[in-house]
């Protein structure tokens, strides 16, 4: 049994899933709740042992069916260490990408089967959903802008997926556009033109206006 709620921030690489889960987790502190924040893929030891083998480019390139499945098994790993008993305790859980990102990444934007990706991650869930999703959308030339800054800043040279260019991006912003659209949970906010504050702020009115409804 949960009595706790779950967040989902998700988006296109370089969208400001990262600054805006912080935002939030200062936010709940703040209001004295217990907050747990989260990513994926990883977000328990275990489970960031696989995301640094889903991302590390290697020479033997990935089957699809091999990165759908070790997302899966990131994830199994993730709600049942992690999510699943903080929820039982009643914390608020914020989780940067949950199974929405298997689905706008694998799914729509690679082509593999969305029911297949739904049923794998449904099992490796247990079930489990955002009682939230926050979608930041942006146009994908300025996610790719911000991103950009963001590696030059890091001196890095980013990873497998953030690699893949502006085609890939603008179908993952599509996939996902896609998914909202079929689903009340997910709350599309535009950050095209938008401050960190006043995207803070907005999350902020759906948290208030979703966990008192
Ligand atoms: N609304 C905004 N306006 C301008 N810059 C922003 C905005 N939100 C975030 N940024 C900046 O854009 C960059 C990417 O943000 P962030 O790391 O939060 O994105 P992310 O979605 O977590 O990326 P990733 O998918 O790679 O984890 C950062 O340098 C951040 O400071
Ligand atoms: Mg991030």
């Amino acid at each position: 049994m949960k009595n706790g709620y779950f967040i989902t921030l998700e988006g296109a690489d370089g969208c400001g899933k990262t600054t805006q889960a912080h935002l939030l987790e200062e936010y709940f502190q703040n209001l004295n709740h217990s907050v747990v924040l989260t990513r994926e893929p990883g977000g328990t030891p275990l489970a960031e042992e696989i995301r640094r083998i889903i991302l590390t480019p290697s020479k033997e390139p990935l089957t699809p069916l091999t990165e759908i499945l070790l997302y899966a098994a990131s994830r199994a790993q993730h709600v049942h260490q992690l999510i699943q008993p903080a929820l039982e305790e009643g914390k608020i859980v914020i989780s940067e990408r949950f199974i929405d990102s298997s689905l706008a990444y694998q799914g729509y934007a690679l082509g593999w089967d969305l029911n297949l990706i739904g049923d794998i991650n449904k099992i490796a869930a247990g079930g489990l959903e955002p009682d939230l999703t926050f979608l930041l959308d942006a146009n994908t030339e300025r996610s790719i802008s911000r991103l950009n800054n963001r590696l030059d800043a890091n001196q890095t040279k980013g990873d497998r997926i953030e690699s893949r260019g502006y085609a890939f991006q603008e179908k993952v912003r599509q996939g996902y556009l896609q998914l909202a659209r079929h689903n009340p949970r997910i709350v599309v906010i535009d950050t095209t033109t938008k401050n960190i504050q006043s995207i803070h702020a907005e999350l902020i009115h759906w948290v208030g206006d979703r966990l008192s409804g």
